[in-house]
């Protein structure tokens, strides 16, 4: 007997393994579905610096369901259109920068469940910003091949303002995806209080309407850090550059934070002269100049202006908005990097207030702005958070106690292409339990401060209750009239509390 031999088209393999990308049954397929689209939506407004505004539909039709996704972003040039929605890896965002698509694959996933499921094809209409004409395509994916077949294709004058609207008509069960797609939606906009996302749904419709105008710097595209590099991508890299380039100008204008100094102090270092040109590095050199790259640990860090943090100040106004505690507080944390990519960890603790008592926090989780809602036991921020003595801070379960975790990074190191449970890379462990830790102090703080207070007010209490008995007492004895006396301690009282209150505030500082 022989085997048979074949390959497997890039679509026909998520075709066959859709699990992987989460969709696994109706419910988490038409979860995903709205968060590849709301995701893409996203990416098209924010990261271009346009203030969003989503419109979300979904409409049960007779075992099926329409999904509908509008936004009001950059569009997409339409000669394009047919290889985005059809053509599994392809996309715009392979660039060294934070969004939160990545791989090129979301949106054919939803497009390819719904055409196995319902034979049909995605609608877009797209008009870019500087066009006059708006483009109507009807798409599906020859998934043998992984190419795009074009249904219909319209153009016609622009009717409104640029962006994007895509539907679907997939298989899905919305009774039973509703609360993940809601909390879905109220995440994203705790995290994106810029945003404002109208939902219509076959319950009625929710309007989150932004609580703030203010947008994050959009994130620039950044070059590779030079710890950050293999073989392969020298080569590439060395292959896009002219023959006659030295090695310290090909390290200057290729990678982050390389000047003259730092590049020609390396090539002494790793043993190659610094005015080498590039056409004479055999491929041995290139073997040890990527390891030495990798070891050299004097490289500036990366620069953080590949990634756009949200920022501690819209974080504690997130948190108090959604959950409406007693205490908040929220921490940014300095850029640092891991394999030569930058990341910023962003922590918010929120505790008391209407968070309802539990036995461990709750947690919030965020990954380059995406609320990641599954898979919470192997993502990192869970051992985290259980790998810590919360005694320490005061907290004894059941606590009312919620930590919203972010991590942005050009490369967020996700467990799987679904992208709901970032891994425990070590660096980023370190500084998530730096900043849980940080705010775990601050908490500490403010619990032994209530913990005062409330001793110095059962004082005045107890005192108080005992102020008239005294009050008659004193004078029967003094002679002095009873309300004199009384009025007389109280001030007495008044001074004590105030004078505890005071010391007590002198301590804190
Ligand atoms: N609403 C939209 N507006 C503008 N461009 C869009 C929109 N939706 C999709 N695109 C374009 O289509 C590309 C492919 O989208 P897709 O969701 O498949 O991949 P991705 O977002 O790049 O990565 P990921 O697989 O992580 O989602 C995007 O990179 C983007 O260029
Ligand atoms: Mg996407």
């Amino acid at each position: 007997m022989t085997e048979k031999y074949k390959g497997l088209s890039a679509a026909e393999f998520f075709y066959k393994n859709r699990e992987i990308a989460g969709f696994s049954n109706p419910t988490r397929a038409l979860y995903q579905t709205v968060r590849e689209l709301v995701e893409n939506a996203l990416d098209a407004t924010e990261t271009h610096g346009i203030l969003p505004t989503i419109k979300v539909m979904i409409k049960p039709l007779d075992g099926k369901v329409m999904v509908k996704v509008e936004d009001n972003g950059i569009g997409i040039p339409p000669e394009e259109i047919p290889n985005v929605f059809g053509r599994v890896f392809y996309g715009s965002k392979y660039q060294l920068r934070q969004t939160r698509g990545v791989f090129g694959l979301g949106v054919k996933m939803a497009v390819l469940y719904a055409q196995i499921t319902t034979g049909k094809p995605i609608r877009v209409v797209s008009s870019m910003q500087n066009s006059e004409f708006e483009y109507e395509y009807e798409v599906q994916i020859d998934i043998q091949h992984n190419t795009p077949v074009i249904l219909s294709l319209k153009v016609r004058k622009k009717r409104k303002g640029h962006g994007t609207l895509v539907e679907l008509i997939t298989e899905g069960n919305w009774f039973l995806a509703r609360r993940k797609i809601e909390s879905y939606l109220r995440r994203t906009a705790m995290i994106a209080p810029y945003a404002t996302i109208l939902f219509e749904g076959p319950n009625g419709s929710l309007e989150i309407k932004r609580a703030s105008r203010k947008l994050p710097p959009p994130p620039q595209v950044g070059k590779y850090h030079p710890k950050g590099v293999d073989i392969e991508l020298l080569k590439i890299m060395i292959r896009n550059s002219s023959k006659k380039t030295t090695l310290v100008e090909f390290l200057m204008e290729n990678f982050d934070g390389v000047g003259k100094i730092t590049a020609t102090k390396f090539c002494e270092w790793a043993g190659f002269s610094p005015d080498t040109k590039l056409g004479k590095l055999t491929m041995e050199d290139l073997e040890v100049l990527a390891r030495k790259m990798k070891e050299y640990n004097k490289w500036r860090r990366p620069k953080p202006i590949t990634l756009s943090p949200v920022s501690a100040e819209l974080l504690e106004k997130g948190i108090r908005h959604v959950l409406n505690p007693e205490f908040a507080t929220a921490i940014t944390r300095p850029p640092s990097s891991y394999g030569g990519n930058p990341f910023i960890v962003e922590v918010a603790l929120a505790y008391g207030g209407e968070i309802p008592p539990s036995n461990t926090p709750i947690l919030y989780r965020f990954a380059n702005r995406i609320p990641l809602l599954y898979d919470e036991g192997a993502d990192v921020v869970r051992k985290v958070v259980d790998s810590i003595d919360w005694s320490i801070y005061k907290v004894k379960f059941p606590a009312p106690i919620a930590i919203l975790t972010h991590v942005c990074s050009t490369k967020i190191p996700f467990k799987g292409v679904g992208k709901e449970a970032v891994a425990d890379v070590p660096e980023i462990e370190k500084e998530l339990t730096t900043a849980i830790r940080e705010a775990g102090r601050r908490l500490r703080l403010y619990l032994s401060k209530v913990e005062k207070m409330y001793a110095i007010k059962r004082r005045k209490v107890t005192i108080e209750k005992y102020i008239g008995e005294v009050a008659r007492a004193l004078a029967y004895i003094d002679d002095s009239s009873e309300k004199v006396i009384m009025a007389k301690l109280r001030e007495l009282l008044k001074k004590d509390i105030e004078r505890r209150g005071v010391a007590y505030a002198e301590e804190e500082q």
